[in-house]
């Protein structure tokens, strides 16, 4: 089958939600934040502070086109929908499910994180940030799960029945 490619904003859950369904149904996950971090052999804050955001987008699309296409669940990034040919490869290529999380629950979650560089970014507006890309999000979506007020358990449940 196509693999299954979990997009969302930060703290929507994809890597948890990607590491349950890995057991749930028997199949590798791949993760375009660690490969990256991998293969540029760099961290991602770092990347962000050296080289950049636009920098950081290059590696994602070029890590997005070395994910496994068959039999594989894959973590994306938050911004991998940001780029057209992203989004087109995504479209293309995987059965894509999108983790709808509100701005307030998004908020809830990361509250502590310290971790993301554009979350901890002061000078940007992640609210707008994350309107601007719900579209970006839609457009890829084979599925819309909505993640407010759900555990991991839950999401991965509802996403299992939908590939029966
Ligand atoms: C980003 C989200 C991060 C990571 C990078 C940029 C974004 O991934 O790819 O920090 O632009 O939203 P998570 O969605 O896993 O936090």
């Amino acid at each position: 089958m196509n693999s299954i490619y979990l997009v969302g904003f930060m703290g929507s859950g994809k890597t948890s939600i990607a590491l349950r369904l890995e057991s749930l149904l028997g199949l590798p996950v791949e993760d375009t934040d660690q490969m990256i971090e991998a293969y540029y052999k760099q961290d991602i804050p770092t990347i962000f502070q050296i080289n950049g955001e636009e920098t950081f987008r290059e590696y994602e699309t070029n890590i997005l086109k070395q994910t496994s296409k068959v039999n594989t669940i894959v973590a994306t990034g938050g911004g991998i929908i940001e780029k057209e040919v992203n989004r087109a490869w995504l479209r293309q290529n995987g059965t894509v499910f999108f983790l709808h999380t509100s701005w307030e629950e998004t908020e809830r979650r990361l509250i502590n994180d310290k971790s993301r560089p554009i979350w901890n970014n002061q000078a940007r507006d992640k609210q707008k940030l994350l309107e601007e890309r719900l579209p970006k999000y839609e457009e890829v979506a084979d599925y819309i799960i909505h993640t407010d007020g759900k555990d991991v358990e839950e999401i991965a449940a509802e996403i299992v029945s939908l590939l029966k």
